[in-house]
This record gives C-alpha cells, structure tokens and sequence, in this order.
C-alpha cells in the first residue's frame, strides 16, 4: 500500500471527474457508453482495492473546483486519475495545478477523443499527464488504475529478475 513516508498512513489515488459525467448513464450513452458515475466509482474501488491501493473519487461541473481537488491531490494522493472532461480541451488552470503534482497523474477519456470533433484534439492535460488512457470506456478508468499501481511499485524498472540486454 503506499504511504505517507511522515505518517506512515496509505494514501489514496484521487479519481477525479469534470464536467457532465456526473450524467454518464443517460448522457449520450452511444458515445460514452451505459455504466453511470456511481458504477465507475465502484468498478474503481474494487480494481484499486486488488492492488491494495485505496481511491478517492470526486466529480465537479466547476473548473475551480478540479483545480482544487488537485492541490489537495499534492498533499493527499499517491496518484491521480484525472477525466476533466470538456475542461481538457481549455483549461490552463488545470494544465498550471496539475504541473504541481509530484505523482503519477493518468489522463482518462471514456471515448477517444483523437476520433472526435477537431476541437478535442487539443488537450492541456495531457501536456503534463505522465499518460493518457482513452476511448476504452470504464477500461480506461480500470487500466489507469493499473498503470498508476505499477508506476508506484517501480515496475518493471526495479524487476529484479529483469535480465540485461
Ligand atoms: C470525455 C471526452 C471529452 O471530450 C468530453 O468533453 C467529455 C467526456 C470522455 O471521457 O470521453 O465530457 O472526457
């Protein structure tokens, strides 16, 4: 489990939703598929929960509010799932607090969004995302959580058993 190394108390992975996906269910189920937010967040507590990791999920319709859920992240998380749904596509102020975090942070997308309209092509997100997991639906939250369990346990680069090339 990670830890706070002062505490020694296990630090969650924040899991953390913008804008319209506290609708998923109902919201364009062709496009985002038919799991609500509450389904998700149980999917990911369980995946967490398999890598011995706790999770905090949180979801807001307001920018202000993501920016500070990522500065309590700093402090709080020991990784970061971040779908800031239409606020990846415009906002420099979550770009400007995510550059603060020192753990991993995944940027998820249920769809993908390099398939979509021009306008989601560009993400700030992304730009200081360590990576992007996107268009896999809940798999895109699931694998997220897997990629920040192994980035956390330093794998593969600490694999003992990994022999040189
Ligand atoms: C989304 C993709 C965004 O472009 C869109 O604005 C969303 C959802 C996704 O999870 O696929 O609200 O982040």
């Amino acid at each position: 489990m990670a830890k706070n190394a002062s505490k020694s108390k296990p630090l969650p992975i924040y899991i953390i939703n913008g804008p319209n996906l506290n609708l998923l269910g109902t919201r364009e189920p062709e496009i985002y598929g038919r799991a609500t937010l509450g389904e998700i967040e149980k999917l990911c507590a369980a995946r967490a929960k398999a890598h011995g990791l706790l999770t905090v999920f949180l979801q807001s319709n307001k920018e202000g509010e993501l920016v500070e859920f990522l500065q309590e992240a700093r402090v709080a998380a020991c990784g970061v799932l971040l779908n800031a749904a239409g606020y990846t596509h415009t906002s420099v102020a979550i770009l400007d607090a995510m550059q603060m975090l020192k753990q991993p942070v995944i940027e998820v997308h249920l769809s993908n969004p390099a398939r979509r309209e021009h306008y989601r092509h560009l993400s700030y997100v992304a730009k200081a995302a360590t990576g992007s997991i996107t268009g896999l639906g809940v798999n895109s939250y699931l694998l997220a959580i897997d990629a920040v369990a192994a980035l956390l346990s330093g794998s593969p680069k600490n694999e003992k058993t990994r022999k040189k090339k």
